[in-house]
């Protein structure tokens, strides 16, 4: 990867979890690799009190957790560090920002090439880029400016054009990068040089080889201690709208003209916009939620959702989301797409399944399974085809085997965590792996009427914690004489996995 020429990042929640758990440790890795410029300087800013020595003491007693941390790199890595308290929603304590940039961009010798990264709640996604500009923070005369923001961009459409329209107003498109970590995975990206540098794929990749797609986004986990937030959101907005409706574009994208920002998103774009519109009819037979209850589990009782801290006790929110949808284009038309995920389900594991259209005539007494490409995003990162193979033998009966590929058959490559592969890509302004406006606004349409109709009439099923979700979900295949995969943590592993 390229080292970004100089240049200098402003982390605005620099006290909250996310900087503590995830930016801070990116960044750290890619001082550690060599991979940051030779001059740079990070500065946090939020409003708790903090001295610059205090928040890298804060930081430094975080990261020295991690195992194997090299405390002589950490403390290299710490006197690029610095810490500025404001009131972010107030634009005249930006003008203390300001002096505090110049006097480092100063003590730097450093352009002023700036990322300022939005990681605070999204009520300040739109304020902190006035206040910026209100103090020209947003001028790129004397350097560039980028914006990160983070997820969620917008609580529904009409809030996501709001917001879109606050950004512009400060900052260009070609300024902000909207991020969605998954697309800072190396199996999501790998989905783009799968499919597109391999003849042999390509060809098979339409409604005339594929039978149906699913898309399972598992987690293993509950709310966490991030009830009060979850309870506003819930499967739909927090991994459906985003993460998997990306997934899904990416599996279901045409071939870009190049890999760079404008094609590559061109593309994926096309594909969200097709996506058929869903009728209350539609929602009726096609959508399942559910909520995940008091359960034992190996012996010890998990809390309900509505147990869990900053949950409402009546809460409807749905932690479990299975949906049947369809993309209306000449590649796609007639192949089901099946998407679910949830929390609480018996393993953590994102992937993708391809089942192929079975043989148009069976020849043979007994023949294998129509044929699977399994396609693993996390964990056991990988790839599985399923074929049939003859059965030694007399006769000729099929059995189904598989070839796997698994990137810890790589040896000593380590895969770059998707937030140092997003922060370095926007150090050096590749937009590729960010969401551009129109796809964020066409996922938000899509999920609109999900949004309607789940307040109205809809049902919430409840399942126990460590299943598949409610029953209802298998009935959402089944009904078209198909099933999920069940999968475990170990890619090729076969069996039911239920905790
Ligand atoms: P936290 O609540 O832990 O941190 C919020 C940060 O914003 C703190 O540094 C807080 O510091 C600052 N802040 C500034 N103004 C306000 C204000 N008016 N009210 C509350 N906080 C304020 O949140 P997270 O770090 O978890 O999340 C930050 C953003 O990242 C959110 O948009 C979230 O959706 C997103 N995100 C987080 C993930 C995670 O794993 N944590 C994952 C994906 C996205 P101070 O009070 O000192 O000003
Ligand atoms: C976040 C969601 O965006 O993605 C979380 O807010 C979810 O609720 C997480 O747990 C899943 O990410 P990953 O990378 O662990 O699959």
């Amino acid at each position: 990867m390229k080292v970004p020429d100089n240049s200098n990042v402003v982390i605005f929640g620099a006290s909250g979890d996310l900087n503590f758990r995830k930016l801070v440790p990116a960044l750290y890795h890619l001082f550690s690799t060599d991979q940051l410029p030779a001059r740079f300087f990070i500065l946090g800013v939020s409003r708790s009190a903090f001295t610059d020595t205090e928040f890298r003491q804060a930081i430094s007693s975080q990261m020295l957790k991690i195992e194997g941390m090299d405390s002589q790199r950490l403390s290299e890595f710490m006197e690029h560090l610095y810490y500025l308290s404001i009131n972010t929603a107030d634009e005249h304590d930006y003008g203390r920002l300001k002096e505090r940039l110049l006097a480092l961009y100063e003590q730097y010798q450093a352009p002023h090439n700036t990322l300022y990264y939005l990681a605070t709640p999204p009520s300040l996604f739109g304020v902190i880029p006035r206040c910026l500009a209100a103090h020209e923070l947003n001028k790129e005369a004397e350097g560039w400016k980028r914006l990160i923001v983070e997820k969620p961009i917008g609580y529904d459409f009409e809030s996501a054009v709001a917001l879109d329209d606050q950004l512009h107003q400060y900052f260009e498109e070609h300024q902000i990068y909207r991020i969605d970590h998954y697309l800072g995975k190396e199996t999501v990206q790998n989905l783009l040089v799968f499919r597109f540098a391999n003849g042999m794929f390509e060809p098979l990749w339409s409604r005339n080889f594929i039978d149906y797609v699913e898309i399972t986004g598992a987690e293993l986990l509950g709310v966490e201690e991030r009830g009060g937030y979850y309870d506003g959101s819930g499967a739909l907005r927090d991994m459906f709208q985003n993460h998997l409706l990306q997934v899904l574009a990416m599996i279901a994208m045409e071939p870009p003209a190049a890999i760079n920002a404008d094609a590559t998103r061109d593309e994926v774009v096309k594909v969200l916009q097709s996506l058929r519109p869903l009728s209350d009819h539609d929602l009726e037979h096609n959508l399942v939620l559910g909520q995940y209850t008091e359960s034992e589990v190996r012996g010890d009782t998990l809390p309900g959702y509505r147990d869990e801290n900053g949950v409402a006790s009546e809460s409807r929110t749905e932690t479990y989301l299975g949906l049947k949808l369809q993309i209306e284009n000449w590649r796609w038309s007639g192949v089901p797409f099946y998407v679910r995920t949830g929390k609480r389900l018996p393993t953590r594991v994102t992937e993708v399944v391809i089942h192929f259209r079975p043989t148009p005539h069976p020849v043979f007494s007994q023949n294998a399974p129509a044929n699977k490409l399994i396609i693993r995003i996390q964990p056991d990162e990988g790839i599985v085809m399923n074929f049939g193979l003859k059965k030694p033998g007399a006769g000729f009966e099929a059995e189904d085997v598989s070839m796997d590929f698994r990137y810890q058959d790589l040896g000593e490559t380590k895969l770059l965590s998707a937030y140092e592969r997003l922060l370095l890509d926007a150090l050096n302004g590749d937009a590729t792996l960010f969401a551009r406006s129109d796809a964020v606004l066409a996922c938000w349409k899509f999920v609109a009427p999900i949004l309607n109709y789940k307040d109205g009439p809809m049902a919430l099923y409840g399942y126990a914690c460590g299943t598949w979700g409610p029953k209802e979900a298998d009935a959402l295949l089944e009904r078209d004489g198909r099933r999920w995969r069940y999968p475990c943590k170990n890619l090729t592993n076969t069996h039911y996995c239920e905790l």
